[in-house]
């Protein structure tokens, strides 16, 4: 059975660049709260009605295929992973597909939903295809236009200020090459705390859930029989469409969660933090990424950290961070590469790879 080798990588981020200093004059915050709770100093946002999740995914693609060494069409399969895609339905896989202009292939395009940890449940499951001899070429997209979603009044800027554009994409291969590849990718959910990081509305709930959520929300649904509204007037005059966190709440659980399924992934190849040559987190708080480095002891030459410059970008977060690190020289060949992400859901996930 082959191993699944990253073939191509490749990233893309919008030009334009907003500050924490561009954000006070828009919302009550400053660059001071910013950069001490997050990190973050910067972060892209796309040109709105010109560059979407599907267009920043595509040109990402465009970019991994290229490195593969592969034509567009021999893309075999496409797995798209995101939380602010283009449309409700149909996915940005199909999307993409038609961006890249290889509609004509009919490769088979599949749109999965968990958020932070989105791009490792993308590699694995790329990965099991791979390995099954199923497919040869399958290209793996994560992607946020999260400037499009985002409450961008005062009420929001615990949420708003950490999030940022951009797309990451590889291209995944068979490997015959002994000890190459994916050596392992675990996957966790735990479905308890689903509403403590949630984007509820536009949705089909119709209020079900409303126990479970913090605040208790009655969004005025009607007695309507049939042809309920996905979102009404009082969802939208009260905040009620928008992404919400409780941010310290996630904080917990992510620097519990983190480690954990980092070790899960080298016990089972018999491996130690020390062998680790390059560690890339998913980029949620670089607070979160700290804590995690310094409970497993990881020097700084073995963290790869731009939240700094690109904010939260979900999806996009690792492949992006991933492909930075491959072109600085950080990531060579035959080095232990360790994946690892955290978010709503809560779902998480880790991955280990010799490059
Ligand atoms: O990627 C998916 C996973 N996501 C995460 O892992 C995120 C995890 N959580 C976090 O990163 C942090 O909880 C945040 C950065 C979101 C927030 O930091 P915090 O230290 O937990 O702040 P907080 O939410 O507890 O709020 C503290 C105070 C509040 O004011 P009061 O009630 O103490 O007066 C907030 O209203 O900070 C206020 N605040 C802000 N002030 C200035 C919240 N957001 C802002 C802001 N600017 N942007």
């Amino acid at each position: 059975m082959p191993n699944t080798k990253i073939a191509g990588i490749g990233y893309y981020v919008p030009e334009k660049v907003v500050t924490n200093d561009d954000l006070t004059k828009i919302m009550d915050t400053t660059d001071e709260w910013i950069q001490e709770r997050t990190g973050i100093r910067e972060r892209r946002y796309g040109k709105k009605h010109k560059e979407t999740t599907t267009t920043m995914g595509a040109r990402a693609a465009e970019i991994a295929i290229q490195r593969a060494g592969i034509a567009k069409e021999e893309v075999d399969f496409i797995i798209f992973a995101t939380l602010s895609p283009d449309y409700y339905f149909p996915g940005c896989g199909v999307l993409v597909q038609r961006e890249l202009g290889i509609t004509g292939s009919e490769a088979g395009a599949l749109d999965i939903r968990n958020q932070c940890s989105g791009f490792v449940y993308g590699l694995s499951i790329a990965d099991q295809f791979i390995k099954s001899g199923m497919y040869r070429n399958i290209l793996l997209i994560g992607s946020e236009m999260h400037s499009m979603g985002l409450d961008f009044s005062t009420r929001g800027r615990n949420v708003t200020v950490i999030f940022g554009d951009g797309a990451g994409a590889v291209l995944l291969q068979p490997t015959d090459e002994p000890g190459k590849g994916i050596l392992t990718t675990h996957l966790h959910s735990n479905g308890t705390y689903a509403e403590k990081l949630a984007f509820i509305n536009p949705g089909a709930h119709g209020g079900y859930h409303a126990a479970h959520q913090e605040e208790q929300v009655d969004y005025h649904y009607s007695d309507a029989e049939y042809g309920e509204m996905f979102v009404n007037e009082y969802m939208v005059e009260n905040g009620y469409i928008f992404p919400n966190m409780e941010g310290q709440f996630v904080f917990k659980m992510a620097v519990q969660k983190f480690p954990e399924v980092i070790m899960e992934a080298l016990a089972k190849t018999g491996l130690q933090t020390s062998d680790i040559n390059m560690f890339i987190p998913h980029q949620a708080n670089l607070r979160i990424s700290q804590f995690v480095q310094r409970k497993l002891g990881l020097s700084d030459d073995q963290v790869w950290n731009n939240i700094q410059r690109f904010g939260n970008t979900t999806a996009a977060s690792v492949p992006i961070a991933l492909c930075e690190a491959y072109e600085a020289g950080a990531v060579k060949e035959g080095d232990l590469v360790c994946l690892a992400a955290f978010g709503s859901g809560f779902t998480w996930g880790s991955a280990l790879i010799r490059w």
